[in-house]
């Protein structure tokens, strides 16, 4: 298999486009932060950043606490990931915060997410405009309750005007509703305007929540699962997959920090081969010519 084209293409355009971040941005850090922020390259920081925020349960159960307490401290970790990743100038950031699986929890376990979400919203307005982030809602945002809902348009509205990172929260999101969803809009179309050509990759991505985002570069799993989790299925094709043991409520900037310098390590070949081991051969094919 050799590399696509649409990647090279992007890595390209990534190169010439790309704001670098300053370290000093972050503020104080600890000894250990600044020991793995000496070793990260600023401008090669992956430009999407996927999250799924596990082990928020067996945190509170760990301490003898009701599983809202670790939903609870999980925000606070959430908190302290987008402002990172914001200061850090990620383009991107997605975390991954009810799935369509997740109606099958208990209803007032739902009942507490929903409600601190909105809680959620409305404290970190500030922070999330003081951090110039724009927000976007990933998922079927429809089957929401009303409120929420509301919630949600208030807060895609009030920053919409924002330049810096695009913050998104996957809300009743699942990655293979996602692709029936676009496959839909694709079909109504199609229907409408009486065509019948065959898909093209671009008009899918063109058609999923995430549309315009480039896909994400690292996918993060924190307590240890080695599970994809019906999360982002098609954008993480080329993702770098970084899981960790530790619980969500305890996944701190050291530990966000530490899986970007795992993610550095990584050498990227989208299919192709090792760089220089073609020689002077040309690729003999590029997907999607
Ligand atoms: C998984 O923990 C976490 C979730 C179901 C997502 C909820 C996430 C938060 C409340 C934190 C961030 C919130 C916002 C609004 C950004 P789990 O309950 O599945 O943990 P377990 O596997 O240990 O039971």
């Amino acid at each position: 298999m050799l590399p696509m084209k649409s990647h090279t293409t992007l890595q390209v355009a990534d190169k010439v486009a790309r704001q670098i971040a300053d370290p000093g941005a972050l503020g104080p850090v600890t000894p250990e932060e600044a020991e793995l922020l000496t070793k990260l390259d600023m401008s090669r920081l992956p430009r999407h950043v996927a999250v799924i925020m596990d082990g928020n349960g067996r945190w509170a159960q760990r301490r003898h606490l009701p599983r809202a307490a670790g939903h609870r401290s999980g925000t606070q970790t959430a908190r302290t990931t987008i402002e990172t990743c914001a200061r850090l100038k990620i383009e991107a950031l997605t975390l991954y915060a009810f799935s369509v699986e997740n109606w099958r929890r208990p209803k007032t376990e739902i009942d507490f997410l929903m409600q601190l979400l909105r809680e959620y919203l409305r404290r970190e307005m500030p922070l999330i405009q003081r951090n110039d982030i724009r927000m976007r809602f990933l998922g079927r945002s429809h089957e929401l309750p009303q409120a929420v809902q509301q919630d949600m348009r208030e807060a895609v509205e009030k920053t919409s005007r924002n330049g810096g990172m695009v913050l998104c929260l996957a809300l009743n999101y699942g990655g293979r509703a996602e692709l029936v969803d676009a496959a839909n809009a694709i079909l109504a179309e199609r229907l409408e305007q009486g065509l019948r050509a065959p898909l093209t990759e671009e008009e899918v991505s063109a058609r999923l929540y995430t549309a315009g985002l480039p896909d994400p570069d690292l996918l993060i799993r924190s307590s240890g699962e080695m599970r994809v989790s019906n999360f982002l299925l098609w954008q993480i094709a080329y993702a770098e997959i970084f899981v960790t043991e530790t619980l969500w409520p305890d996944f701190n900037r050291a530990r966000l920090l530490e899986s970007f310098v795992e993610f550095q390590k990584r050498e990227r070949r989208y299919g192709g081969i090792r760089a220089g081991e073609a020689g002077s051969e040309m690729p003999a094919r590029v997907a999607g010519q």
